[in-house]
């Protein structure tokens, strides 16, 4: 079956409706377009595991804050729809904002995660996001009912956001989070990338070195994780990027900061680094588990 392209939520419905009556399973790949091998490889891992998937294409405005990059957001649609023929997807929803949002985004109902995990990070430096995040998710679950979602490790702090509101609100979706995709390079492959001129993009991988550099410092014994933060934090600085919005040894499931490093924890994934930094205006996330 070709990729099936559908803009309505009614056509959405229906489509979804066709594949529950010949019993088939259904995943789902939430995205804002402008598709990469990162993108494709969380389609891919919903391929392996359900007999139909939907990828969702919707720049979402309603996580984007007041002076960040929604108008300049690259919408590579027909590029987008390319690939995920390539590769044999069998819908791409591409809603409007109309269609996503029918009674303004002033009058859609919000949902929240707790300001424990959403006001953290991320969310301290981008207030509201994340409640733009999962009320769009949530929208996104409701009106495919898909078994299986599939998220990227890239967005940590995202997949624990999620995570939290299938958990607290019962959602019957199966959460799966894939592992970073990244340019033979190192740097993590994200749309925002395209914002780096040249020299910035010579020095972007180094973001990736530190962690690399961190995560072997602090697996040697008697580190100090604020000393360790601070010394990668002076070499990103050193080598070019031109702010350290944060960088920051969490626990995986709270978030919350650590400042020592207990090494009978660390064969089970308990502890992750944060970092995001700016290479001129354009922020660069990534993360690294111990
Ligand atoms: P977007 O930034 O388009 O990312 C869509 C999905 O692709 C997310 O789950 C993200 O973590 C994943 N992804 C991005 N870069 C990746 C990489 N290098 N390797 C693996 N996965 C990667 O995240 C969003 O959109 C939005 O917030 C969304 C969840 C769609 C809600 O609007």
């Amino acid at each position: 079956m070709s990729l099936q392209v559908i803009q309505t939520l009614s056509g959405l419905q229906q489509l979804v409706a066709e594949w529950r009556n010949q019993g088939l399973s259904i995943g789902l790949v939430p995205t804002m377009g402008n598709l990469h091998q990162g993108h494709l490889s969380l389609v891919e891992a919903a391929q392996a595991e359900c007999d139909k998937v939907v990828v969702s294409i919707f720049v979402n405005p309603l996580q984007f804050g007041e002076g960040e990059d929604f108008d300049s957001y690259p919408r590579t649609y027909q590029q987008d729809e390319e690939r995920l023929r390539e590769i044999s997807a069998d819908c791409v929803f591409y809603p409007s904002i109309q269609e996503m949002y029918p009674n303004g985004q002033q009058g859609q109902t919000l949902v929240q995660v707790p300001s424990l995990l959403t006001g953290l990070l991320e969310g301290a430096l981008r207030p509201g996001h994340f409640d733009g995040v999962t009320t769009v998710v949530m929208k996104l679950f409701n009106m495919v009912q898909p078994d299986v979602a599939v998220f990227g490790q890239k967005d940590f702090q995202q997949c624990a956001v999620i995570q939290k509101m299938v958990e607290d609100l019962c959602v019957p979706v199966n959460i799966r989070i894939a592992p970073i995709a990244r340019d033979e390079d190192g740097l993590a492959l994200s749309s925002r990338n395209q914002y780096l001129d040249a020299s910035q993009r010579q020095i972007a991988p180094v973001l990736y070195q530190q962690l690399q550099w961190m995560s072997k410092e602090l697996l040697s014994a008697n580190q100090k994780v604020a000393e360790v933060c601070e010394r990668a934090s002076e070499n990103l600085l050193n080598a070019g990027f031109s702010q350290v919005d944060y960088i920051q040894v969490c626990q995986v499931g709270s978030l919350l900061p650590v400042a020592l490093i207990e090494s009978e924890k660390l064969s089970c994934n308990y502890y992750v680094i944060l970092v995001v930094a700016r290479l001129g205006k354009t922020r660069l996330l990534d993360n690294l588990l111990l």
